[in-house]
């Protein structure tokens, strides 16, 4: 990647890797056929279809991003090892599995290297709906003849122990209540395709949820959300680069953390009935962002709006509220010439005049994101090595950026990964 352009022009967002991964595990739910619409085309979502083909479900892409999906009378109650170790998001087969089975089994899940990210939560409401839960090693049986309902509190709003409890409460006996339930807008996009395969699910986006469960589920066809974190890395793009750039075909409220904190830093910042653009020919000041659960500032966002904060006016404070160690990015913007200290949770970033390109690695997809941002605006060529990590989450990020003005190009690695090169 050569860095120095200014970003301008129109991107489309890709509909939302969160939503996409629970729903594809929710269609295990029903032996009807689920259609998805508007799944991106994305690692973790291709990762994510190996694990249910695994358990007797057929997939099949009807359409670019038209996803039909068919689980089997029967379902094998283990995914396999190597692709949870792949994607932490597997573990959300285990509701859908105890719900229709009765028995689950998971290897200790995987993921982006960003912290201990332990399963405590869903196994505690797991276990308040009945089910026997046995660990042995790295493996965790689950069984139940069937789930009933319970009063469950999680002791954190985790996205996955909301999303994984549901599913598994829409076939138990009975009334679950989740409190301290996570808000995000996925969950919102569970509880609508959950409901329209005929599960009674009320307070998605609030912090109770509450499902009566049901004997069966039937069929649906959902469209997917758009991709917020998406969204707000091509908007952190325009700041960056003091460019210009619309996303077109977004949920604007969804976006509205990251529109707020850009405008705070001086961004020019506009929404439209489902587009969002920020506009930044000049340099922005310095901030205080703090990761934290919806709607607070998505902690998928916060190592791009690092990278922001690097070239901004002034002292910046990013805390990372929501994972113990979310700075993998911080040692390779300093090596750019990026002037950050970290305090336990807080990056405390200085602003520099410049960041100078070189060869970096990426060591996960959102700090991957992270590196991207800051080799479009620095001085000279980039290369980001570990681009593989992009994969998993974004749709054709070369493309787009290209698209937009980037020079930007991918290309193959050993080992079959591929390196982004920005130039300037
Ligand atoms: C989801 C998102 C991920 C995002 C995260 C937080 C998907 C597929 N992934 O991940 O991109 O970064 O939400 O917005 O939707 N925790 C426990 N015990 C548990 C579960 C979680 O202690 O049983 C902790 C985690 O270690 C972490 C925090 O809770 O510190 C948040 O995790 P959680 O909300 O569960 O994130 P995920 O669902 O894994």
């Amino acid at each position: 990647m050569v860095g120095g352009r200014r970003l301008s022009g129109q991107v489309v967002a890709a509909g939302a890797k969160n939503s996409a991964l629970p729903l594809i595990a929710a269609s295990l739910l029903t032996e009807e056929a689920c259609l998805l619409d508007r799944v991106p085309q994305i690692r973790d979502v291709s990762t994510m279809l190996r694990v249910v083909e695994a358990l007797g479900c057929t997939a099949r892409w009807e359409d670019e991003h038209v996803l039909w999906l068919k689980s089997g009378a029967y379902l094998a109650p283990q995914p396999p090892a190597d692709l949870v170790r792949e994607m932490r998001a597997s573990v959300q087969v285990v509701g859908p599995l105890l719900g229709r089975c009765g028995a689950a089994t998971i290897t200790t899940p995987g993921g982006c290297a960003i912290g201990p990210r332990p399963i405590n939560l869903h196994v505690q409401g797991l276990r308040a709906m009945g089910a026997k839960v046995e660990e042995d090693g790295a493996v965790i049986h689950f069984r139940a003849d069937r789930l009933h309902g319970a009063d469950i509190l999680l002791d954190y709003p985790s996205v996955g122990a909301t999303e994984n409890l549901m599913m598994a409460a829409c076939l138990a006996d009975g009334r679950t209540f989740i409190r301290n339930a996570a808000r995000e807008p996925e969950i919102v996009d569970l509880q609508s395709l959950l409901n329209q395969m005929g599960a009674r699910v009320r307070g998605a986006g609030t912090d109770v949820v509450r499902v009566d469960g049901v004997s069966r589920l039937r069929g649906a066809h959902h469209v997917v959300i758009p991709d917020r974190i998406e969204v707000g890395t091509y908007l952190a793009a325009a700041a960056i680069t003091r460019g210009d750039v619309t996303v077109t075909d977004v949920i604007p409220q969804h976006c509205e953390a990251t529109l707020a904190k850009l405008a705070e830093m001086g961004a020019e910042v506009s929404r439209a009935e489902s587009a969002v653009r920020v506009k930044a020919g000049w340099r922005l000041r310095g901030t205080t962002i703090r990761a934290l659960p919806y709607p607070g500032f998505p902690t998928d966002l916060q190592p791009q709006l690092t990278s922001v904060a690097c070239l901004a006016e002034g002292v910046s404070f990013v805390q990372e509220e929501v994972f113990a160690s979310r700075f993998k990015h911080v040692e390779e913007l300093v090596r750019m010439g990026a002037d950050i200290r970290v305090e336990g949770r807080v990056a405390i970033v200085q602003g520099v005049d410049y960041l100078t390109g070189t060869t970096i690695h990426a060591p996960d997809l959102r700090a991957g994101a992270a590196l991207v941002l800051a080799a479009l605006a620095a001085r000279g060529e980039s290369i980001v090595e570990g681009a593989h990590h992009l994969d998993r989450g974004y749709e054709n990020l070369p493309g787009k950026l290209a698209a937009l003005g980037a020079e930007v190009r991918a290309f193959p690695a050993a080992g079959g990964h591929h390196t982004t090169r920005v130039t300037a």
